[in-house]
Order: structure tokens, then sequence, then C-alpha cells
């Protein structure tokens, strides 16, 4: 049988066509726009995400038996405020993961409401890119609109919307919203109360790798696809891209190099950062996992190399970054091109380079940006192992990561290894792993990764460079607290 797994990423959806021994059929991938509406704000039109699914899937199916079809699984971007009227019309374009316009109203919920409060609700203290604060800066800033809304979800569960007609959710993705009571999976009744909506207005919850419906007849004819085809609840976009990779059960980690920076710890107990800086969400695979997520990777060398030098050739730019210049570099970068989620919480943190001479070169700012983006992840890594959290190895995956270069960086900073996937193929992967599972072609998330998870190269960190990138960091990590006071003032 055949599986269609669905990355909804933040520029464009990818789509991949998997049979049940991993094997990789067919992939297309199709772009949509991203509105910066004011510095620091995110949208997007689910309008987009709905057109490009019903596109693409058709053109990812051309040449193949579509009888074959059994299941669509999909993980997408977290947190997104997509809001549903009472004809299941969007209501306003979806607020994102990386939209910072919320900072008062997370200010009012952490000190307010208190984060010991929010964390014993929620697991969790809100974060500007979660998904309440937005709701109350909706309540607020658009109370006509706020008003209309009959349900809220996430961006992947608008697409299983669409494919179904069911409105659904999973633990993972639910998980970042700061409205589940995590630990017992359900929505929590204060933080609903808070935020002035009813239970009546949240989607159906579920487990990742269970089915939520089936094809909608219109829907299955558009498609060319047989109306059983079982679309399962998917997954948050990282939990997705761990089942991908088999972080699964007890004591995985995955690190992803994508348009977010995530370090992604498994685990079967329930477990709290005490001090948040953390997330502690469910898992896809019926678990949890604890995650520090920054808002700027991959997407600071996509900016730098697009936006600033105006080339397409990254590996150019990147080929002078010698071994014998690893750990080396006087210039720093702070990548927070979006403020800053995990750890330091920080809407109103910016982007810098800093250090320069007059003889800093280009390539000197490309190992900054780089080595930027791989010290900002080391941090949360470092609030892990304060935790006491070993992490001595992690699997690699997202766009980055296809750079040996940005790859050679991270294992040194981090002076961990890092092992890459056979199939580098992410949440898309995932997601078709998880319909799998919830077509009977596997008993569970675990057997499914045990079958299909193959590793290929392991990054080693070599003693000299990590020793030298352990004192660059040590300056790094300087470099943010006596910037803060200044930020907001730049505003
Ligand atoms: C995770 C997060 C990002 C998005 C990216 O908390 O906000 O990784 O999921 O798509």
């Amino acid at each position: 049988m055949l599986y269609i797994g669905i990355d909804l990423g933040t520029s464009a959806v990818k789509l991949l066509l998997m049979d049940e021994t991993g094997r990789v059929l067919n992939e297309t991938s199709l772009a949509y726009p991203l509105e910066f509406p004011h510095p620091g704000w995110s949208q997007q039109n689910p309008e987009d995400w709905k057109r490009a699914v019903l596109t693409g899937i058709p053109r990812l199916l051309e040449g193949f038996d579509k009888s074959q079809v059994a299941g669509i699984g999909a993980g997408g971007q977290m947190h997104g405020l997509v809001v549903l009227d009472e004809h299941d019309t969007v209501i306003r374009p979806a607020i994102l993961w990386n939209d910072g316009r919320t900072s008062a109203e997370v200010d009012e919920l952490n000190g307010g409401v208190g984060r010991e409060q929010l964390s014993a609700w929620t697991a969790n203290i809100a974060f500007a890119g979660f998904t309440a604060p937005k709701l109350l800066w909706m309540r607020k800033h658009e109370p006509e609109n706020f008003a209309r809304i009959r349900k809220i979800m996430l961006p992947k569960d608008y697409i299983n919307y669409i494919l179904t007609g069911v409105h659904c959710t999973d633990y993972s993705d639910a998980s970042g919203m700061l409205l589940l009571d995590v630990e017992h999976k359900r929505w929590s009744p204060e933080m609903l109360s808070l935020c002035g909506i009813s239970e009546a207005q949240m989607p159906k919850l579920y487990e990742s790798y269970e089915t939520v419906g089936t094809l909608l007849p219109e829907i299955a004819d558009a498609l060319g696809l047989p109306e059983t085809v079982k679309v399962c609840a998917g997954a948050g976009d990282n939990a997705a891209a761990a089942v991908g990779t088999g972080t699964v059960g007890e004591g995985g980690c995955n690190i992803s190099l994508g348009t977010s920076g995530t370090v992604f710890i498994s685990s079967e107990r329930f477990g709290v950062d005490p001090n948040n800086a953390l997330h502690a969400f469910a898992h896809a695979d019926g678990h949890y996992h604890l995650m520090g997520c920054m808002l700027s990777a991959a997407s600071c060398n996509k900016w730098l190399m697009d936006e600033i030098y105006q080339t397409a050739d990254y590996a150019a730019e990147q080929m002078p970054i010698t071994d014998d210049k690893l750990g080396c570099n006087h210039v720093y970068f702070l990548p927070y091109l979006m403020g800053e989620r995990s750890p330091i919480n920080d809407v109103n943190a910016r982007g810098c380079f800093i250090g320069m001479t007059m003889d800093s070169t280009r390539t000197d700012l490309t190992q900054a940006m780089l080595e930027g983006v791989a010290f900002a992840i080391r941090d949360s890594v470092e609030v892990a192992r304060s935790l006491g959290i070993d992490i001595r190895r992690s699997m690699l995956c997202g766009g980055g990561a296809k750079s040996p270069l940005w790859r050679k960086i991270l294992a040194n900073v981090l002076n961990i290894e890092l092992t890459l996937p056979v199939s580098e193929q992410g949440p898309g992967m995932g997601g078709a792993m998880l319909a799998m599972v919830a077509c009977g072609a596997y008993e569970s998330v675990d057997a499914v990764c045990r079958a299909l998870v193959h590793v290929s190269e392991t990054v080693r960190p070599d003693p000299a460079i990590a020793a030298r990138y352990e004192a660059r960091y040590q300056q790094f990590r300087q470099i943010y607290p006596a910037m803060k006071w200044l930020f907001p003032k730049l505003l």
C-alpha cells in the first residue's frame, strides 16, 4: 500500500509518497507566501495551504496507482492560530509560530496569572508564538473577529479538516497552544476560561497515530483517491520529524536545523523543566518530550544569502571556511531575527553581527552566522544538561543539515556526535509513518521507527576544534545579556 506524508512548513508544503518499506516513491513541493505586516509579525493564509495541498497531491500521484493509497498523515508548523466562523470559513490570516505581536499578553500571562500557575495547568509558560496569547491579542485588538470564532485549530488541523470534514488535533501539536493540560492530555478548563473560549470551540483531541476520518467524497473525487483513504491526526512538525529520525521512547534526541532550530528530547515519562525554558509537550508516539526552539536557524542562512548577499550559491559562500578557521572567528552573530523563544524568551531581541574589524571578510560574517545558530542551539542543550539530561549524541535533520560544514560546526560547538538518517525527509516522513500505524501496517510508532529508520553518516567532534569552540561559546553567551537592555529601545 502507499502513504502520503504532508509537511506543512512555513515557506512551502512538501509532500511525499512512501510505501510501507519506507521507500520514497515521489516528492513534490509547493511554495506559498508569508506576510510580515509589521516588523516581528508573521502571518499566512490557510486558503493558500489548502490550495497547495489539493494541487500538490494529484501532482505527487501522477503515474502511480491511486487505488493503492491507504493513508495520509501530516506534520505541520506548530502554534499557528487558525480561526473558523460558523460556516467553517477562515476568519483572518493565521498568526504563525514566529509572530511576536503578543508581548503584552505574554507579560499579562507570565506576570499576572503567574508562571507557576500556568505551568501547573499546562506544563508550560507563555511564549509569544504560543496560541493562547494570540487569542488574548485577538480578543483585545479584533473583538468582532473574536466574537465570530466557532472553531480554533492549528495549521495541519485545518488541512485535516479540509480532507475529512473533522475538527481535530493531536496531543503533540495541541501542547503548543498553552490550552492543553499536557500531563493529563485534556483541555485545561482554567486556560480556556481565561481566554474567553469554550471547549466546544476546540477541536477533538487524538493521539497522532489515530485515524480521525476518511476522505470527504468531494475531496476524494478531486484528488482521484478512494473515499476509504484514512487520515491520521498527525503531529506538530517537530514531533513528526522526531518520528522520521526514530527519536521515540526514552532518552532520544533530535536536533532540527530547519526554519526554526529545535532540540527535541523524547521521554516515556511526563516531566517539566522547573524553569520552563524548555517546552514540556506530548510526543507523537503516545509519550512526552522536552523541547527548546530557536525561532531563526536555517532561516538566518537564507536571509543572509538571499536578502543580503543576493546569491543562490550557498555552497560557494561556505567553501572558504576550512577546518583551520573553525573556532578562530572574531566575529559573532546573534541569530534573533524574529526575536527569540528558547531559552531567552525575548520578543524584542534582534539579530546582530558584532566584533568586526577592518580586516573582517564576507566569509567571516558567513561563518559567524553559521556559528551563531549553533551557539544558540547549544543554549538549549545547556538547559537540558542543567536538568541532568546527558546528551552525548543526537540525530540531526532539517534543511541546514544538508551543509557538511554546518554539521561539523554544530557537532564541535555541542561537542557531541550527530547522526543523520538515510532518508532525510523530516516531518513528511514522520507523517507518512504515523499514517502507516493508523492503517494497521505497523502496530505502534515505535515499531514503524524500528523498521523504517536507518542511519547514514555520524559526524564526530574533533577535540581541538571543540576546545576552540568551547572558548568561543563562553564569549558568545555574554553578548546577549550585554545587549538585552538595548533591544526594546531600538523598536
Ligand atoms: C516549535 C516551533 C517551530 C515550528 C516551525 O515550537 O515553533 O519549530 O513548529 O514550523
